[in-house]
């Protein structure tokens, strides 16, 4: 029981494009347009303290977790999970968190994917020179426009979906590694000019103050809750995109290592994301609690004031466009590895199948922002707040749970050991390993009660 697997799909060329993949996987939308909104509607600099806590003694040991059943069970997470529980002779029920990530994985992709869209759309009006001299009022009514477009959200999303299609069907190897190879560094660099700007915007201060000056006030069980599913959904954990991407990490690569790498990368660009955007927002006087909407209303007003503004802009929306692809091939992954190994077979059939069910799932979030706004699916919440809500702050951070426990608990420590080739770091493996086992689950239980106000009522208080 103790051979290697290999895995039916292939494998990363080396380590390097195995963090590449991932990182792709985890800088997306989540970085650049979920994080800057979610810290400007929920009181800044406290939100960004707990997310960077729950970055660190969550998300970090979670990842490790993840990859490591990944790259044990060589397989979609479904089967991965399956196969390790069998190894432990314990129940293969536990392929229930495979399915549960799946049905998350569907649930974010289908507004991940009209977000997606948005992107695209901002390509194009660049392209056009939609923002020169725009504006913030401009601005505003653009994205509203935009939304309140039946047609135009569809059509960007049904567009979305199809190069997401086109990618996953080939085979994510040949393609798309050397497009991230060369892109990512380039969105990083855009983000840095982009930050080097905002320091000399007249809002750069108030921006400041906004990201460092917390105001515990602004927080309560809610609020932490978000900071939790949004370290989740940043880091791409909790549903099985990591899991898929460790199956396919070459065996002599430490897991550990890359996945330090990603969590930093990523990190550091969700923090660039806001350096680059509330500066805009306090010079322009937009509300940093605009909400959805803050990215794709802040940065036009910059680009169409800016000396080589038309070129940035389309530079940036092209870059935004592919970091929102390489995070949305890895929530299709999941799903479309464990047909193509239930089918025994065709990769391609199982893209189309699995695209074309969270199209039609996305349609409807598209549709819930206009068409459909009146009717609500959770109190206040039509059906893409709802699917980002339950999918982000409940679903993934249930999956992690269960990742944590899993690794933590059921399978044995010598095997785990040997996946992460500690030898010489015996101490951090055993820090991990009491992360994993206690810290981390108990936060996110923690959290869990305390938003839903349980906590309150188990220790008698009102
Ligand atoms: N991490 C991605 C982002 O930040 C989103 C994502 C979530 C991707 C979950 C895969 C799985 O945009």
């Amino acid at each position: 029981m103790n051979e290697k697997r290999s895995s039916v799909h292939g494998e990363w060329s080396s380590g390097l494009i195995f963090i590449l993949a991932a990182t792709g996987s985890a800088v997306g939308l989540g970085n650049l347009w979920r994080f800057p909104y979610l810290v400007g509607e929920n009181g800044g600099a406290a939100f960004i303290i707990l997310y960077l806590v729950c970055i660190l003694l969550v998300g970090l040991p979670i990842m490790i977790a993840e990859v490591t059943i990944g790259r044990k069970g060589r397989r979609s997470p479904i089967n991965s999970l399956r196969l390790l529980a069998r190894d432990e002779g314990i129940t293969e029920r536990w392929s229930l968190v495979g399915w549960l990530g799946v049905v998350a994985g569907f649930m974010i992709l289908s507004f991940y994917s009209v977000v997606g869209g948005w992107s695209f759309f901002y390509g194009f009006e660049a392209l056009k020179g939609s923002f020169t001299d725009i504006t913030s009022d401009q601005a505003s009514g653009l994205f509203e426009g935009l939304v309140a477009s039946p047609g135009l959200v569809l059509l960007w999303h049904t567009l979305f979906m199809i190069v997401l299609f086109i990618i996953v069907a080939a085979g994510v190897k040949k393609g798309l590694q050397r497009a991230v190879t060369l892109l990512m560094p380039l969105l990083f660099l855009l983000l840095v000019g982009l930050v080097v700007y905002g320091f000399t915007t007249a809002g750069f201060g108030d921006a400041m103050a906004f990201m460092l000056q917390p105001d515990f006030s602004a927080i309560d069980g809610g609020v932490v809750l978000m900071a939790l599913g949004q370290a989740f959904f940043t880091l791409s954990l909790g549903m099985g995109a990591i899991m898929v991407y460790g199956a396919y990490l070459p065996q002599s690569e430490s897991v550990p290592v890359s996945s330090g790498w990603i969590v930093g990368m990523d990190t550091l660009t969700a923090l660039l994301a806001g350096l680059a955007i509330f500066p805009i927002v306090f010079t322009v006087g937009l509300e940093p609690g605009e909400g959805p909407g803050l990215v794709f209303v802040t940065l036009p007003i910059v680009f169409g004031e800016i000396p080589l503004g038309y070129l940035l802009g389309i530079v940036f929306f092209v870059l935004l466009s592919v970091a929102a692809v390489t995070s949305g091939m890895s929530l299709l992954e999941p799903a479309v590895a464990y047909l193509t190994e239930a089918s025994d077979g065709s990769r391609v059939k199982a893209a189309a199948i699995v695209a074309g069910l969270i199209w039609l799932l996305g349609i409807a979030a598209g549709l819930s922002l206009n068409a459909w706004s009146g009717f609500h699916l959770l109190p206040d919440m039509g059906i893409f707040d709802a699917l980002e809500y339950v999918s982000s702050n409940i679903m993934l951070p249930l999956g992690g749970l269960f990742v944590a426990f899993f690794v933590g608990w059921k399978l044995r420590t010598v095997s785990v050991a040997k996946e992460l080739d500690t030898h010489n770091h015996h101490r951090l493996f055993l820090l991990w390993l009491y992360v994993t086992r206690f810290v981390a689950p108990a936060a996110v239980l923690f959290i869990f009660l305390q938003a839903t106000g349980l906590l309150g009522l188990l220790s008698g208080g009102e």
